[in-house]
């Protein structure tokens, strides 16, 4: 029997230190043995097993050394369960912004990336950390591509309580997310905006990355979140990107603490491959708008860019539109955007430009547009059983809600039903007397409706003092503009 080279080994040490590059038949078999292998003729062989133990012992890795894990692991040598283990050494040992920026570039690397070259205007991307009843990309992309920059966008579905950009665009009869990168340039060429399924070539490496660490509780990790979701957006070569980190209970970070952390990371991430990257913390602790569900939603959104959209969406797509146009053109006045951006929500600039995007994307809205929406079977109303003024109305609670009518997705594989959800007819700050519809529930499922009354009601909170009501942005950070 040959014998082992262990880490230890003399051989061990000095390949785990990359010493050894050139080494005999015997010595490659020994190696490769013992786990060793190299990710291409220049760098030195190396074993994962080795930098999981360097990271769990708290050491800041080098760049081959996180090459070597990433591409290992989607080129299926590195095997799940030591990228697992890494995972977690990263949430016990954190990472540098050296080592989060060495795995981001990893990551992008797996996959294509998409070039912009040609687009002829400015270029931004827009990206939420998601919410209930967030259906801003449906109308802060048209709005500020009615002002000038171009926006090409992959966006994702939905799952567990929060609802995904691509379920709502799927609501719109003939609508095609499933553009080739190609598509997508062309689209944003031609009309200013696109918004596409990202294709399995775009960064492959996160795919594979945070299905495990799904599986494995490895998600709560602030360079694994930053690198996951900004590989996603570097990918696309825009000049400017603006996340719109989402802050409550009905999102992924609870605390503005969380959010604050993430907002800083992003940020000094694209700063690294010379992005411009704003964040705008935003309310989540009440549903966007009145309206939660794909159809209902989309409804809500081309209300929206007819002028007549609920106040606190308004208010957030306008603040997210002039920061997206700010971070494309970082000379202009951010108090003129914010006039242009109310007044292209006014004068049907915004709407003319969603309307040429779902025709190019090959949507027909003549249903929505005359007023022959196919809705869920059953919309059952729910009244208030006592007045006052709403003082909360729980994103959380909601959102679980609105999965049970259908509206949400349960695993990846399951389907969503686009047509149910909830219409609100009140939102926080709204009195209500006793009797008074608040809600109308859609759906196509057979419960029963006094319970999910009873849920819906549960939801709203009322007090007998009036109620000021927050604006939904609560900071925008990154540029000069950071408050
Ligand atoms: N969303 C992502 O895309 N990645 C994360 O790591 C967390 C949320």
């Amino acid at each position: 029997m040959l014998p082992r080279i262990t880490g230890t080994s003399v051989v061990g040490r000095s390949l785990q230190r990359g010493l050894v590059m050139s080494i005999s038949p015997t010595q490659r078999m020994l190696a490769e043995g013992a786990g060793f292998w190299r990710l291409n003729a220049t760098l030195p062989l190396m074993r994962a097993v080795d930098i999981i133990e360097r990271k769990r012992d708290g050491h800041e890795l080098g760049s081959e050394e996180i090459e070597f894990l990433v591409t290992g692991y989607v080129g299926g040598q590195v095997p799940d369960y030591q990228m697992a283990a890494f995972c977690m050494a990263v949430v016990w040992q954190g990472m540098t912004s050296a080592e989060t920026e060495t795995l981001t570039r990893a990551m992008i690397a797996s996959g294509e990336t998409v070039s912009l070259d040609g687009i002829g205007r400015p270029t931004v991307d827009k990206h939420s950390t998601g919410g209930v009843g967030d259906k801003t990309t449906l109308v802060v992309a048209p709005l500020a591509a009615s002002m000038g920059v171009a926006v090409p966008k992959l966006s994702g579905r939905g799952l567990g309580h929060t609802g995904g950009t691509l379920d709502k665009l799927e609501s719109i009869p003939g609508m095609r997310i499933d553009l080739s990168l190609a598509e997508l340039v062309r689209c944003c060429r031609e009309v200013g905006m696109a918004v596409a399924s990202p294709t399995a070539d775009v960064v492959p490496a996160d795919r594979k990355i945070y299905a495990l660490r799904d599986a494995t509780a490895t998600v709560r990790s602030l360079p694994l979140i930053v690198s996951s979701i900004m590989s996603k957006k570097l990918a696309v070569e825009t000049e400017a990107i603006v996340l719109d980190v989402k802050v409550g209970e009905g999102a992924f970070f609870t605390t503005l603490d969380q959010a604050r952390a993430f907002a800083n990371a992003a940020i000094a991430l694209g700063e690294r491959f010379g992005r411009r990257v704003r964040c705008v913390l935003t309310a989540m602790d009440r549903p966007l708008g009145r309206t939660v569900g794909n159809l209902l939603e989309v409804e809500e959104a081309i209300a929206t860019l007819r002028g007549d959209g609920p106040p606190d969406f308004v208010a957030l797509c306008t603040e997210v539109a002039a920061q997206m146009v700010l971070a494309a053109q970082p000379a202009s006045d951010v108090d003129a955007l914010r006039r242009n951006a109310t007044e292209k929500l006014k004068d049907g600039g915004a709407l003319a430009v969603f309307e040429r995007w779902v025709l190019a994307q090959g949507g027909d809205l003549s249903a929505v547009v005359d007023g022959r929406v196919a809705y869920a079977s059953r919309q059952l109303e729910v009244v208030a059983k006592r007045s006052g003024h709403v003082s909360r109305v729980h994103a959380l609670a909601v959102g679980h809600l609105a999965m049970e009518l259908g509206a949400g997705r349960e695993t990846k594989e399951s389907d969503v039903d686009h047509t149910a959800g909830i219409v609100f007819d009140v939102q926080v700050g709204d009195r209500v007397e006793a009797g008074q519809r608040i809600a109308v529930l859609h759906t196509n499922r057979d419960g029963d409706a006094a319970i999910w009354a009873d849920a819906l009601r549960d939801t709203v909170e009322l007090s007998a003092e009036p109620v000021l009501v927050a604006h939904p942005v609560i900071a925008v950070i990154g540029g000069a503009e950071t408050n």
